[in-house]
């Protein structure tokens, strides 16, 4: 499958875009032999590989050490960094970040929360120096001790006017595209139905026009249940786990 570019993605809309994390030298190498269109290191890599409660506790080093092995798995694959917590808390602090990451890991976009007037100003100064932006609202995890944990947004008239607004200003702003996370199904419709530029979902309903899931949680890694909106295809952890058992017991033999 030819790499995409983002003139391809946003042709994309409403095509069922399927995107997943990874954080890997090994499981890149694998989605790039699929038809997968687009690979997101996320910053979840600090809850499902560093074992972090939160997704603040990542660092800008972390986030280059894993979009480099991943981006070297993944050579043929449109690739998204997520900017991490405490990176961007300023225009000038997230331009600086934001080329640093794009530079080190060679990745084709970078991904941020958000979209209060500075965010809305570093995302058009990042865009304008070349440096494709995906947009992310909704739940956005980096802000989950402001926002006082994590739940679906949208939920009445004021919360979906405001996510539709957030939306149109990050597509505005130059946004390529926007990952909606736990957004109310009926305000995520919306929202697809209104921009230009595609959206992405995770736990915001089957109307968006892509999904993004986290592989740990699809491929069930790790020994905590996925969030409700991911049905695993697998038990990769227990698989593992009666593997390893087998392994050990035959060895004592
Ligand atoms: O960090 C991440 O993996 C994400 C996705 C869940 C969208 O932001």
């Amino acid at each position: 499958m030819k790499k995409l570019n983002v003139r391809d993605i946003k042709k994309l809309k409403q095509k069922n875009i399927q995107v997943l994390t990874c954080y890997d030298f090994q499981t890149a190498s694998l989605l790039n032999q699929t038809d997968l269109d687009m690979i997101l290191v996320g910053d979840s890599l600090g809850n499902v590989v560093l074992g972090y409660d939160t997704t603040v506790e990542v660092s800008l080093f972390e986030m280059e050490i894993f979009g480099k092995a991943v981006r070297r798995g993944a050579p043929d694959k449109f690739l998204i960094l997520d900017l991490p917590f405490g990176s961007y808390s300023t225009v000038h602090q997230g331009l600086k970040s934001a080329t640093k990451l794009f530079q080190s890991t060679k990745c084709e976009a970078i991904k941020l929360e958000g979209a209060f007037p500075y965010q809305l100003k570093l995302i058009e100064r990042l865009t304008q120096t070349g440096i494709p932006v995906m947009g992310h609202i909704g739940l956005t995890p980096q802000s989950v001790h402001q926002l006082g944990g994590y739940f679906t947004h949208g939920k009445n008239e004021t919360d979906a006017d405001r996510l539709m607004k957030e939306a149109l200003a990050l597509q505005n702003a130059g946004c390529f595209s926007i990952v909606l996370e736990m957004v109310e199904e009926s305000v995520a419709t919306q929202i697809s139905r209104e921009l230009k530029i595609p959206t992405i979902g995770i736990g915001s309903g089957h109307k968006t026009d892509g999904q993004v899931l986290v592989i740990n949680d699809l491929l069930k890694l790790g020994p905590k249940i996925p969030p409700k909106f991911c049905t695993p295809i697998a038990d990769l952890y227990e698989m593992k786990k009666v593997l390893i058992e087998k392994y050990l017991k035959d060895q004592r033999q």
